[in-house]
């Protein structure tokens, strides 16, 4: 099996706005106004500490893991939430293929400012 990128690199926004839609927006709004759904409101997200939403019970795994969500971290985390945070209530298995990982955060990335 390929393996892809390794780490992260822009990617295409369009195809990671389809893969939002369909992988996260179940569980995640976007914007300020939105508020938290069964997963917190990402807007904001990019140079926030983990676990700091306002009003969102968070697990002490997801409050605790204290890194900087960015690109790279991301990345990381995306693959396989439950390994890079052992113990999260996120029912989310991981994007397994880089390149997806790429087009989805390039998409964040400009969507949760
Ligand atoms: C089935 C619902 C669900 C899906 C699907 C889901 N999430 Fe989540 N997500 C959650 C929940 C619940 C949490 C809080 C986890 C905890 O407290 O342990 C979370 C946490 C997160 C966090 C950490 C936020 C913070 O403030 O620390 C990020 C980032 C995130 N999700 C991004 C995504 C992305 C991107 C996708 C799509 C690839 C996705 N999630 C898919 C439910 C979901």
């Amino acid at each position: 099996m390929a393996k892809g990128p390794e780490s992260f690199s822009d990617g295409d926004a369009k195809k990671g706005a389809n893969l939002f839609k369909t992988r996260c927006a179940q569980c995640h709004n976007l914007q300020a106004a939105e508020g938290n759904k069964i997963g917190p409101n990402l807007h904001g997200l990019f140079g926030r500490k983990t676990g700091q939403v306002e009003g969102f019970s968070y697990t002490d795994a997801n409050k605790h893991k204290a890194i900087e969500w960015k690109e790279d971290t991301l990345f990381e985390y995306l693959e396989n939430p439950k390994k890079y945070i052992p113990g999260t209530k996120m029912a989310f298995g991981g994007l397994k293929k880089g390149k997806d990982r790429n087009d989805l955060i390039t998409y964040l990335r400009s969507e949760t400012k």
